[in-house]
């Protein structure tokens, strides 16, 4: 009986669950959607028992597919980071848990600076207080919600909320646990200094674990509910970002993923616990075991494609569902037959504010230079251009901490498009590698549930195996850098005058 191990990701549009085999071939997978509710702009929130809903069914589709329960050896968890589970003392969800893309803790992020300080906070956690982390959650909470606010016995991140309603434990790990604001990166342990000043009881938190360590075992409701066997190991897992690096192989300094999912990320381990001072970028625990890592993200990569698709691209959408192809493909091609650069327009990605560089919750998306000239191709390549600038301010920054990376792996839905990567590769200019099978968080927290069930002795160990693959080189063309730089100085040029703008909007 061939042995398998799950990894599940509880992602913003939905679950993923993948069966994989030693070797790291899949042997079953499935994907369960559930809704995002936005009750305002600016906020985003889900229902936990939407996820626990859809996992179940998930791993039900997967146990069905000609696999037996009896294969499951491991099995891995990940899913968004940041997000807020609140849970009273009898185990019941308070209310819907905030999301990573909320935007509504401004006021909570200075609350944190003016009681901590900023430069003391980036020494106890690592980093700034930013609107999506978990931290200022648990203050809007305590300044909006009173009611709510009395009732909360435990904090839980969306994958440790599933874990605890597999396994019956409070288990986190410390990749996801470094996005809450209240983890002591350096030493991998929640910081009683933070917990102290913002006047949170450390019983409302789960137990800190490295990401491929055992942290559990499916119980009886959990076996009930999935399909899996009683007793089967779950490991920790790891946050969305450093579950993907492990399945793509990213585990040693000078290599970086480049992601495409709804955020867009570059992620490049670091050996030592390194800052950027000016907190542009996070520092954030690996899920490798005595590694750490440092990112920056766009909150809206493939998010702000996907914007694109459902406001302003009906027709390609219908097309699509007639000839069963993806309505990506059309974008990409009417993209693909505009020059680079638009003809002079420019995208500002920040439909869901931005994190790096400009931590400003407030920022909005922009098109910038339209004519008469420009049609919905330009637009549709502009965002794809966007999208790129941004990450690039992300490499910039690492530039400029002497990071030097000689490996970027491109991954995520939006690595799916030939255009957007070779925009990508042509922006940066960096030769990018493709993987050929890029399968996200879930494959990564598959290995982990593997290294979890002493199928391998390491994360290194497994990832020589099933990272070991065969990948596609995108070179970028020098006329086109050329191009991008300049318009690289206009993009940067484009946010400072309307940082205020943004602001003023925002109190419409
Ligand atoms: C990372 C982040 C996003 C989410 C997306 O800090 O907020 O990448 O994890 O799922």
């Amino acid at each position: 009986m061939q042995e398998l191990y799950l990894g599940i990701d509880i992602g913003t549009t939905g679950v993923k669950v993948l069966a994989v085999d030693r070797e790291g071939n899949i042997a079953a997978e499935s994907t369960r959607e559930y809704p995002l509710h936005v009750p305002r702009p600016g906020w985003a929130e889900q229902n936990p028992e939407d996820w626990y809903q859809a996992t179940c069914s998930a791993v039900n589709d997967v146990l069905n597919s000609g696999i037996i329960a009896e294969q499951i050896k491991g099995v891995g968890l990940t899913g968004q980071m940041h997000g807020s589970v609140f849970l009273d003392k009898h185990g019941k969800v308070i209310r819907e848990a905030i999301l990573w893309c909320d935007q509504r803790t401004a006021d909570q992020c200075e609350q944190i600076n003016n009681i901590v300080g900023e430069k003391k906070l980036i020494e106890l956690v690592s980093n700034p207080a930013l609107a999506g982390f978990t931290a200022p959650k648990i203050l809007w909470l305590k300044d909006n919600e009173p009611e709510n606010y009395q009732r909360v016995a435990k904090v839980l991140l969306p994958k440790d909320y599933i874990s605890w309603r597999l396994t019956g434990g409070f288990a986190t790990d410390v990749s996801d646990a470094s996005g809450m604001l209240l983890l002591d990166v350096v030493n991998r342990r929640w910081s009683n200094d933070i917990l102290a000043a913002l006047d949170i009881p450390e019983s409302w938190l789960a137990e800190v674990f490295e990401s491929p360590e055992a942290v559990g075992k499916i119980n009886a409701t959990g076996a009930e509910d999935t399909g899996l066997i009683e007793g089967t190991t779950v490991a920790a897992g790891a946050g969305d970002n450093a579950a993907g690096a492990v399945g793509n192989g990213i585990v040693k300094s000078g290599m970086a993923t480049v992601s495409l999912g709804t955020s867009g990320v570059i992620f490049t381990p670091s050996e030592t616990p390194a800052v950027d001072e000016a907190g542009r970028l996070h520092t954030f625990c690996h899920a490798v075991p005595g590694q750490w890592h440092l990112m920056g993200v766009t909150m809206a990569a493939g998010g702000s494609m996907r914007w694109f698709r459902d406001t302003l691209s009906g027709e390609e959408t219908t097309v699509a569902k007639l000839t069963g192809k993806d309505p990506y493909e059309y974008i990409s091609d009417e993209a693909a037959l505009v020059p680079p650069g638009c003809e002079g327009l420019v995208f500002l990605p920040y439909l869901s504010g931005e994190r790096t560089p400009h931590a400003d919750p407030y920022a909005r998306g922009v098109f910038v230079g339209m004519n008469l000239k420009h049609n919905k191709g330009h637009l549709g390549r502009a965002v794809m251009e966007g999208v790129a600038f941004s990450q690039k301010d992300t490499l910039e920054i690492m530039a400029q901490l002497g990071i030097k990376l000689d490996d970027l792996r491109i991954t995520g839905g939006g690595a799916r498009s030939p255009v957007w990567r070779q925009i990508m590769a042509d922006v940066f200019g960096l030769n990018l590698n493709v993987m050929q099978n890029s399968n996200g968080p879930a494959y990564g927290a598959a290995v982990l549930g593997s290294v979890a069930a002493s199928a391998y002795s390491s994360i290194d160990e497994a990832v020589k195996v099933i990272a070991n693959q065969q990948m596609e080189k995108v070179t970028p063309q020098q006329k086109n850098i050329e191009l991008y730089n300049k318009m690289y100085g206009i993009y940067v040029d484009v946010y400072p005058p309307l940082k205020s703008i943004f602001k003023r909007l925002n109190n419409i």
